[in-house]
């Protein structure tokens, strides 16, 4: 039954192997992030065997429900409410705050564990981490200090908030932070994990800091693109997953609504403009599956919009019926909610 997403499974292998090559050449490694694909057990399965360095996700269900003998990550700084699960279904997590820290230890004492973190810093993104200007030394002080932590390193994460792109130039925020909790605290940080798919351009021409050893990749195993401009890398695949939907309607309509408009079901206003007489379809999927915009329809097809449970689409020299299907792309948020949504089918090429 449609709608379905169909997930290649070779693509992807491909696409992870490239980059765990590329990465491993220039002595990074790679946490393989899940949550996009809400850790599809087919997918975790290549994950495995490309042997992958770290499993990364940001939901704890996902990690419970991962089968691997690779280290799990939390990258989603831990609630209070679900430090017990962390400690339970996570080797590392990544944090920023002590209080949250604190509880973990607590909780790992009690498990008899040790528990891995990454401090998290903020040098500009405006998402998580400690803000690099703050005095954080005490801080990490007293990580240190703690029996049941084990302070990996520190990470940072760029391109998601602010949209900030990593460069040399922000990327010397991250070393002037290595080098002061270093010296100050006489310690060695092993891990520094200097962010996800939009440092990907920075390793491929070779001026990430060599002292980042560490990326957390999602987009561009999924997607096959660098997410600092959107730019493919090259070689790699864009349509691991497609979205196939079905047409329940097709008629000749006008391109305006007629009468006095308001709100859509959204509560949105809408603008149309008045292209005449249009071929109108309507698919079997609707936001509650996934939002018009993070489609990518094929040829002669132009995406109209959408409301909870029907995509209406307009059809240009291109002839189809009534149980027809038409496939699409999907851009990241797309990938993400078709593969959340209960109603949309899963299958495995
Ligand atoms: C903390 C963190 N790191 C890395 C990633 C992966 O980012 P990307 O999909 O751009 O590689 C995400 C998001 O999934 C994240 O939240």
């Amino acid at each position: 039954m449609y709608p379905k997403v169909h997930i290649h499974l070779k693509k992807y292998a491909h696409n992870v192997s490239y980059l765990l090559r590329l990465l491993h050449s220039r002595g990074i490694s790679m946490m393989a992030v899940s949550k996009v694909f809400r850790a599809d057990p087919k997918l975790i399965d290549i994950l495995n065997k490309e042997n992958v360095d770290y499993i990364a996700d940001s939901r704890i269900q996902n990690l419970k429900n991962i089968i691997s003998d690779k280290p799990k990550v939390l990258l989603r700084i831990p609630k209070i409410s679900e430090i017990a699960d962390v400690i339970r279904y996570s080797d590392i997590s990544l944090n920023s705050e002590l209080e949250i820290i604190d509880l973990l230890n607590m909780e790992a004492k009690k498990r008899n564990k040790k528990h891995s973190i990454i401090l998290m810093f903020d040098i500009g993104d405006l998402r998580e981490g400690i803000y690099y200007k703050e005095d954080y030394i005490k801080i990490v002080k007293q990580i240190t200090l703690m029996e049941n932590i084990n302070l990996l390193g520190i990470g940072t994460n760029l391109t998601c908030y602010g949209a900030v792109i990593p460069t040399e130039e922000t990327y010397l925020k991250l070393e002037g932070i290595i080098k002061n909790i270093e010296s100050s605290l006489n310690i060695h940080l092993e891990m520094i994990s200097g962010g996800n798919s939009s440092s990907l351009l920075m390793v491929n021409d070779q001026s990430i800091p060599k002292y980042i050893n560490n990326l957390r990749i999602g987009e561009a195993l999924v997607l096959g693109r660098e997410t600092a401009y959107g730019d493919p890398i090259e070689g790699l695949y864009d349509d691991v997953f497609l979205l196939e939907a079905e047409i329940i309607e097709i008629k000749n309509k006008p391109s305006m609504p007629e009468g006095i408009t308001g709100m859509d079901a959204f509560g949105k206003k809408v603008r149309f403009e008045d292209q005449g007489m249009i071929t109108r379809a309507i698919l079997s999927i609707g936001k509650q599956d996934v939002d018009c915009s993070n489609l990518i329809p094929p040829k002669g097809v132009i995406v109209l919009g959408c409301s909870s449970d029907h995509l209406i689409v307009e059809l240009k020299n291109i002839s189809l019926e009534i149980g027809d299907t038409i496939t699409f792309k999907l851009n990241y948020g797309g990938i993400l909610s078709v593969m959340t949504s209960p109603y949309v089918e899963k299958t495995y090429a």
